[in-house]
């Protein structure tokens, strides 16, 4: 009856971080401010939940391509990126997904799900991505689709412009562009969409993760095609009403996000100076960096009552790696103390 390969997997697993300082999913540490709160709680009871949900989302899609500088037929709406994710695979063509290693997990996942083939490429040492290579592969496994996260998960770093616009100039299939840590980097790619090139965001890491809003952008057409394996109200009237007063208030979630790259910095500079630490560069919410032991440490910073992602079982490129999410100032605090003491 179940699929041999789904009995195999194993379910998505999420860590209780209960009584926690939790710095282990990239979310934005602050809590929306008192009196915003309450304006949004004002909004979000006037939602009709006898009615279902605006199917179309035509005011909700025109206000995020306001504030992604297209058209509103250029927009997609999905339950988390990772609903657009799974929709992308279901609409393009049957062929190999191509993605770089390590990336974010869910491209290889969902590919699996629906039984299509993936093929990665290996990042070098420092996380490099080489974009010849990219597309050899791409070439030789005829591949109809590839996702790039810019930057990446877990690495944190952002591969330079040319490499991506060689790839997106280079690969006949279509190329995602996955721009969830857009909000804490240097750079965004909306100048390279074309007919098979999309760029991926969510608002997830920008303090609205308990909504589940991702939106895709693309030429309409393609985006046209894509919304046609879109579940029927797959945004609910809650998320809608919500993220429709919040854009509203766009500029507090900015300033969060400008406070969060400055910690970053902050943090950057205390771990470089830990001589048995390498933190790796990173244009994301997070820091990877590599320790002596990761899982001893990840032990220890647990039992101190911080959760952070070790991601040492990866081995590889990521052996002895922990990712820590840049927190609010006094949870950061928190993590250079423990490491500072845990690692004398
Ligand atoms: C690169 C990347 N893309 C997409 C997602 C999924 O985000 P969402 O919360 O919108 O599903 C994540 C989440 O960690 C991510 O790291």
């Amino acid at each position: 009856m179940i699929r041999s390969d789904i009995k195999a997997l194993a379910a998505y697993h999420v860590p209780d971080s209960s009584g926690m300082i939790k710095l282990d999913a990239m979310e934005n540490p602050f809590p929306m401010p008192e009196e915003l709160r309450k304006q949004w709680s004002d909004t979000v009871a006037a939602v009709d939940i006898n009615r279902y949900p605006d199917a179309d989302m035509g005011a909700l899609r025109g206000k995020i391509a306001v504030h992604a500088g297209v058209s509103a037929d250029q927009i997609l709406l999905g339950n988390g990126s990772d609903e657009i994710i799974q929709m992308i695979l279901l609409t393009v063509c049957a062929g190999t997904c191509v993605v770089p290693a390590p990336t974010f997990v869910m491209y290889d996942l969902i590919s699996h799900w629906l039984k299509r083939p993936v093929a990665s490429v290996p990042l070098s040492a420092g996380f490099h991505l080489d974009a010849d290579q990219f597309l050899q592969v791409c070439a030789r496994e005829k591949a109809e689709v590839a996702f790039l996260a810019c930057p990446n998960n877990p690495t944190g770093n952002l591969w330079p412009e040319a490499t991506i616009r060689k790839i997106a100039e280079g690969f006949n299939g279509l190329l995602v562009i996955d721009e969830a840590y857009g909000p804490f980097s240097e750079r965004t790619h909306t100048n390279l969409i074309a007919n098979n090139v999309m760029v991926l965001r969510t608002f997830s890491k920008l303090g609205w993760a308990g909504l589940r809003l991702g939106y895709l952008i693309g030429e309409a057409e393609q985006i046209a095609h894509i919304n046609k394996v879109r579940m029927p109200y797959n945004i609910n009237a809650l998320t809608q009403g919500s993220a429709s007063f919040l854009l509203d208030h766009f500029d507090v979630f900015e300033q969060q996000a400008a406070e969060i790259r400055a910690e970053r910095k902050r943090v950057m500079a205390r771990l470089s100076a830990m001589a048995t630490v390498e933190p790796f560069p990173s244009q994301a919410n997070f820091v990877l960096l590599r320790v002596p032991e990761a899982d001893s440490v990840f032990d220890q910073l647990k039992q101190r009552g911080i959760l952070v992602k070790n991601m040492n079982s990866a081995r590889g490129l990521l052996a002895n790696c922990l990712r820590i999410t840049i927190g609010a100032k006094a949870e950061n605090d928190a993590v250079l103390q423990a490491l500072g003491e845990i690692l004398i």
